[in-house]
């Protein structure tokens, strides 16, 4: 999943991507509560979807990010310092990735790490043409899981995990902190991570963001059913079917859910599924945070932050990391 904008996610078309989809899906639908991991949104269609939810007016997300980059392009260079290898979870080539090899002085390299081939040749070519001072060097793995880091041909002076668009979010407390743990592994003692957050905010601001006016965000999130449907031999019935996004506070973060809108059973390939009217499967959690639940979020990871940039309304902030101890 790759989760950064838009265009850096595609669908895994991989067999054994497929068998992994169809374990997760009827594993999911057989627990309870019903669960379904967000990773699997981003078929091409899920994918196409994001970039639209991208422009929405009330999701404010990557427009913010962006902003941020744009502002702190110079800073953030020199918080970095020169001769850098930038690693990115997902693939990249996105406005943002150009903006930071842009600003960067000498960058070295360039990793975008992500399950699709097709996403990272396309990252790949684009940005080759733009940057042909910088190594291509891809990598299709799964950055969840440690990954050896290419060598690039020029001696890179730090490595730099970049992951933006507030992706962390999608995970857990407990897989973002491994997720980060990760990242301080593959950093190596001088490295640094930067991270774009999604900062708590009013409620209103928050739930519109996840509930837009077009409904772009509801087929986004009733566009799982369609894959399972197409892809798993499965007989949902989107009618009967709603999105529903909203802040739980108290975990400081938008669940959203898919739900029954009558008493039903879905069958997926050979198995049956009961569902009840009313019945909520999760599909997404999309955690905000506070500058201080991040910082002590990273520290479990053995991290610290060491500069941040915001907005002027402080919703979003991009965070440079190191480690604790080297
Ligand atoms: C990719 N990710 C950070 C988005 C988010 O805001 O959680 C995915 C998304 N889901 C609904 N709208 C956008």
């Amino acid at each position: 999943m790759t989760p950064a904008c838009p265009t850096e996610k595609q669908s895994c078309e991989a067999p054994l991507a497929k068998d992994q989809f169809a374990t997760d899906v009827l594993r999911g639908l057989a627990q309870s509560p019903k669960r379904i991991p967000s990773k699997y949104f981003y078929d091409a269609r899920g994918s196409e979807l994001f970039e639209q939810i991208c422009e929405q007016p009330e999701y404010y997300l990557t427009r913010t990010e962006l902003a941020i980059l744009e502002q702190s392009a110079a800073d953030i260079a020199k918080a970095i310092g020169p001769r850098a290898l930038v690693v990115e979870y997902g693939s990249g080539a996105g406005i943002k990735t150009r903006l930071l090899l842009n600003a960067l002085d000498q960058p070295v390299g360039y990793v975008p790490v992500e399950i699709s081939q097709s996403a990272l040749d396309a990252s790949v070519e684009n940005l080759s043409e733009e940057f042909p001072e910088v190594d291509m060097l891809p990598v299709s793995a799964d950055f969840t899981q440690p990954v050896d880091l290419p060598t690039p041909h020029k001696v890179a002076r730090r490595t730099v995990v970049f992951f933006p668009g507030s992706t962390l979010g999608n995970f857990e407390q407990r897989e973002a902190i491994a997720l980060l743990r990760t990242m301080a592994t593959e950093m190596g003692r001088d490295g640094a991570a930067l991270i774009g957050i999604d900062l708590k905010k009013d409620t209103k601001i928050l739930e519109a963001a996840y509930n837009d006016g077009a409904g772009v965000t509801r087929e986004f999130t009733l566009n799982l059913l369609v894959r399972i449907n197409r892809e798993l031999d499965g007989d949902f019935d989107l009618a009967r079917f709603a999105h529903r996004a909203r802040y739980n506070a108290l975990a400081g973060r938008i669940e959203t859910h898919i739900i029954s809108r009558s008493e039903q059973v879905v069958r997926v390939g050979t198995h049956r599924f009961a569902f009840a009217e009313g019945e909520a499967m999760l599909v997404e959690y999309s955690c905000k945070y506070s500058p201080q639940d991040f910082a002590a979020m990273a520290a479990k990871a053995g991290l610290r932050v060491v500069c941040s940039w915001s907005d002027l309304r402080e919703w979003f902030a991009m965070q440079m990391l190191e480690r604790i101890h080297n």
